[in-house]
Parts: C-alpha cells; sequence; structure tokens
C-alpha cells in the first residue's frame, strides 16, 4: 500500500538515552496489514512485523517517560495491523494501528528502525567481531597506558574495545600499590566479589587452599568453572615479580575450540552437549555445579569455555558416555598444550592484564619462590559492567 509524505523538521522521540544514527537513506516504504517494508540506499531490506513495532511503540502511554521501561503489554490488546502510514522526509515514519476496537499511533526514527533492523544482515553485523588469536597474538598485544586509560575516554574505549574482540589487552603504568587494580576495576564498574574476596594475592603461601598460591606451574585453565555463572572478566595486577620463572601464558580458548570442531567433531560435539561436575571446597566453602566444558548459544557459536582439572569432580554422566568423554577432553587438553596456542609474556611490575574468563585460558611456568618476589593481586568482573560503560561513552 502507497503512503502519505510529509517534510518536517520533527525529531522523534524514541525514549532511548542510546544516540541513534545512520548515514543510509531510505529509498522506498510499502507495507500492509502485517508488515512494514523498507528498502535503503545500499539496498538493504528492512520487514518489520505489525505486532513487533507495536510492541515497541515509544510514546509516553507505551514506555514510561522517565524510567524509559515498556509499560505496553501487548497480551492485553488484540493483535495489531498497520491502517496507514505517514512518511516524514528525512526523520521516520509515523504508523497507525488498528486492535480490534482500539487505535493507536507510533513514530519510529529512521536511525532507531535501521539500528535495530532484524533482517539477516542486520543480525550479523550485529555481532560482535571477535578476533581469534594464537602464538602470534603476542606481537599484536594491546597495550594501554595507564595514565590514558585513567584520564581519557579514548584511553579506557582502546582498553574496552581491545578486550572485546581480543578477550585480553594489557595495561601498563600501573602504580605498585596493594589493591591499585581495584581502582582500575572501578574506572569501569563494581568488581564481582567471590569466595577469595574482592580481590586475592596470588602469592606463594605455606599452606594454600588453591594450586595458584603455591610456587607449581599452572597449566591453562578458566577461572571459578565451579561457579554456575563465572566471572567473564579477570583482573591481574603484577606488583612484583624478581623470581626466577614464573612467566604468564595465555590462550584463546575460542580459536583451540574452533580447531577441536574441525578436527575432531565427535569431541566437540561431547564436550558442548554433556555436563561436566566442577567442585572448590575448602574450610569455609564447598561450591559445585555441573557444566558444559564447551557452551554454545543459541546459533551454534561458542559462548563459553570451561577448563580447569583441579576443579573438575567425579564425573557423573551415563555409563557408555564415561570413556568418550575423557576421550574428549584430552583431545581438548592436547591442542591446550601446544605451544602453537600460547601466548607467553612475564609480567613486569605495574602492569595489569585482562583477560575475558569466559574465552581466554591462562596458566603460568613454575618458579622458584626462594630467587626473588611474585606478587600479583586479581580479581573480577562481570561482561556487562564493560558493555554498560561502552554503551554510556558512545552517548556523547
Ligand atoms: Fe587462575
Amino acid at each position: 500500500m502507497s503512503s502519505n509524505t510529509v517534510v518536517t523538521n520533527q525529531v522523534f522521540d524514541m525514549a532511548d538515552l542510546a544516540v541513534y544514527q545512520t548515514p543510509h537513506s531510505v529509498k522506498t516504504v510499502n507495507f500492509n496489514a502485517k508488515l512494514l517494508e523498507v528498502r535503503w540506499d545500499d539496498g538493504r531490506e528492512s520487514v518489520f512485523h505489525a505486532i513487533w513495532l507495536r510492541d515497541n511503540c515509544a510514546c509516553s502511554k507505551c514506555k514510561h517517560p522517565k524510567a524509559l521501561e515498556r509499560t505496553y503489554m501487548f497480551f492485553d490488546h488484540a493483535r495489531p495491523e498497520i491502517k496507514a502510514i505517514q512518511v516524514v522526509e528525512g526523520t521516520g515514519v509515523v504508523l497507525d494501528f488498528i486492535q480490534g476496537t482500539e487505535q493507536h499511533s507510533s513514530q519510529f526514527s529512521w536511525a532507531w528502525l535501521r539500528h535495530h533492523c532484524y533482517s539477516q544482515a542486520a543480525l550479523a553485523e550485529q555481532k560482535p567481531i571477535k578476533r581469534l588469536w594464537d602464538s602470534q597474538h603476542q606481537h599484536n598485544l594491546v597495550v594501554v597506558d595507564f595514565n590514558d586509560y585513567f584520564t581519557t575516554d579514548n584511553g579506557v574505549k582502546a582498553w574496552m574495545d581491545a578486550l572485546l574482540k581480543d578477550g585480553i589487552v594489557l595495561l601498563r603504568g600501573v602504580p605498585t600499590v596493594s589493591g591499585k587494580l581495584i581502582e582500575v576495576a572501578n574506572r569501569i564498574g563494581p568488581v564481582r566479589n567471590s569466595n577469595f574476596g574482592e580481590f586475592y594475592d596470588v602469592i606463594s603461601m605455606p599452606n594454600p587452599n588453591a594450586v595458584a598460591y603455591t610456587s607449581l606451574g599452572l597449566e591453562l585453565h578458566t577461572d571459578l568453572v565451579n561457579w554456575g555463572s563465572p566471572p567473564d572478566i579477570q583482573m591481574l595486577c603484577c606488583l612484583a615479580n624478581s623470581v626466577v620463572g614464573g612467566g604468564s601464558i595465555f590462550a584463546d580458548g575460542f580459536r583451540v575450540a574452533q580447531d577441536l570442531r574441525q578436527e575432531d567433531p565427535e569431541s566437540f560435539q561431547l564436550l558442548s552437549s554433556y555436563p561436566l561436575t566442577y567442585r572448590f571446597h575448602d574450610e569455609s566453602c564447598d561450591i559445585a555445579t555441573d557444566a558444559l566444558a564447551l557452551e554454545l548459544d543459541p546459533y551454534g557459536q561458542l559462548k563459553r569455555i570451561r577448563f580447569n582439572n583441579w576443579l573438575r569432580s567425579s564425573m557423573q554422566l551415563p555409563a557408555e558416555l564415561i570413556e568418550p568423554m575423557y576421550g574428549a577432553i584430552a583431545a581438548l587438553w592436547k591442542r591446550l598444550r601446544d605451544t602453537k596456542y600460547h601466548l607467553t609474556t612475564r609480567l613486569a611490575a605495574g602492569e595489569l592484564i585482562t583477560y575475558d574468563n569466559s574465552r581466554v585460558l591462562h596458566g603460568r611456568e613454575s618458579f622458584d619462590a626462594n630467587t626473588g618476589n611474585r606478587h600479583l593481586q586479581g580479581c573480577y568482573m562481570n561482561r556487562e559492567e564493560i558493555a554498560s560503560k561502552r554503551a554510556v561513552l558512545a552517548r556523547v
């Protein structure tokens, strides 16, 4: 059906604090009772369902004008049909809906529609682009200066972008003061507490409650795999490192799992279909969970890797899966030990490495505690804090 077109200098308020802009203009707009079709100057075709459009109405009756949350409840209304539309050139489109005996009018800005388009091409574009890496990443590790991070938006943006893309980023020039990493974390948001406290010291202890607190080498692993929802982001700040040994090792678990998927699909299938049991316990806590070593999203893409042999508890699986599962773990483990995936670095005092604990595994070489001091401090954060800070900075 055709539409009216008017020209005004109106701006449609979408009751959204994010700033939506698009370099693309609209070429044609068509509609019928159930759909609105928009064709853009770059050939993109956006099709929006009437029920979706009505549900996303941003007027003050449908979205609370202060809380900016949805107050419209589609469940309480008849299924909407688009009755008429009016194109406001350069601004957006006004839709008139009919819902049984009710009528409603909604405005949508073009930029908002372009940003929320759910065509296949748009969905593919919206996926965060991860740069998977191997040992060569040693030469490409993004390093951000502490002062830039702390005093400029560009510094903190560069740090966040590297973390989201590569899953690992290094901050240099951090004052070697105990607890400084909390200030670094708080530049983004609150830290996530765990049974190890707000932050923890990684030093060699005489009576350790975890192997991390020894001078032993640590195989590549992810932390807190025994939690139903492990922390996404881990920070390790180096206060001193004068010992012989004690280098840090990292690997991109998504890169390793991607190779496993291609080379050994049966093992990948087992690890992404059947849970392992993980458990940590000491004098004061006993925390266990059943979870997949390789967790996929609804589209089959890797979402989280959990690998930690110290915390792997007794397997509880149907009998016929016990031996195949040991084989699958071994297939993953063998690849994790392959140095072609390893980024090795020796953290120096004043360096703070941050990595995505849902993707990047970490470990260390053994060290001789009699040759000097090795003192790291660690803490955790949720990924939502990073995404939130990034979105808020993008508003200006
Ligand atoms: Fe760890």
